[in-house]
């Protein structure tokens, strides 16, 4: 059976774009992205979207009352495709208790940094001005706080001394692409097992 995947994003795009192209070059088997959604109506992740034929839709947020109307629209677009997977890549909106709600580990969403460390924003911002040595990044299920869902995967990179912000984040960036697509694998795969905070990997 096909896993129908959501991707939310808000910008970019990188993180959507890898998992693309491993759709398209058969990394991930039995899976389609049905639908991308942007919070941010000029975002290059719908550009890319449309790009690969895939159903683009911006909902914009100051449209609705309140969140909990805004995501009420979020649900409709994933119900009316059928998704079976949310992907947050790059999506910078705390989602609310009634998505979480009916999508309770169907959510899964990349950071930038080593989680529990660096929640919310400017993460490799945060860790660079921490002075830590190493950083990387982390795939989780969402739950209902911010970045606290149970981990996946978690990827290492050194912070070397020469570094800028930049370069660190590009540095992780290059892991993101690598460890998204994977845990999207695993759970397309019927792999994973979430028991309380902790991922079970099957074989
Ligand atoms: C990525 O680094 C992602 O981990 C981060 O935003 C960037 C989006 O890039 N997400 C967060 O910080 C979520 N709190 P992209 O649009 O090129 O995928």
């Amino acid at each position: 059976m096909t896993t129908n995947i959501a991707v939310l994003v808000s910008g970019r795009g990188s993180n959507l774009q890898s998992i693309i192209d491993n759709i398209e070059n058969r990394y991930i088997q039995d899976a389609k992205i049905s639908v991308v959604i942007s919070d941010v109506g000029d975002a290059y992740a719908l550009e890319r979207a449309r790009n690969h034929g895939i159903c683009d839709v911006f909902i914009d947020p100051s449209d609705h009352p309140g969140k909990k109307e805004y995501e009420n629209e979020i649900m409709k677009v994933l119900e009316d495709n059928d998704v079976d997977l949310v992907l947050l890549a790059g999506y910078m909106r705390l989602i609310g208790k009634d998505l979480i709600k009916s999508y309770r580990n169907r959510i899964i969403n990349i950071h930038p940094a080593l989680l529990p460390s660096f929640k919310g924003l400017h993460a490799q911002q945060q860790a660079f001005d921490y002075g830590v040595k190493v950083s990387g990044c982390t795939v989780h299920f969402v739950d209902e706080g911010m970045d606290t869902g149970p981990i996946i995967i978690q990827k290492c990179v050194p912070v070397l001394e020469d570094d800028t912000v930049e370069t660190l984040a590009n540095r992780i960036l290059e892991q993101e692409h690598r460890i998204f697509p994977e845990a999207v694998k695993l759970f397309v795969e019927g792999k994973l097992k979430v028991e309380g905070r902790i991922v079970v990997h099957r074989n």
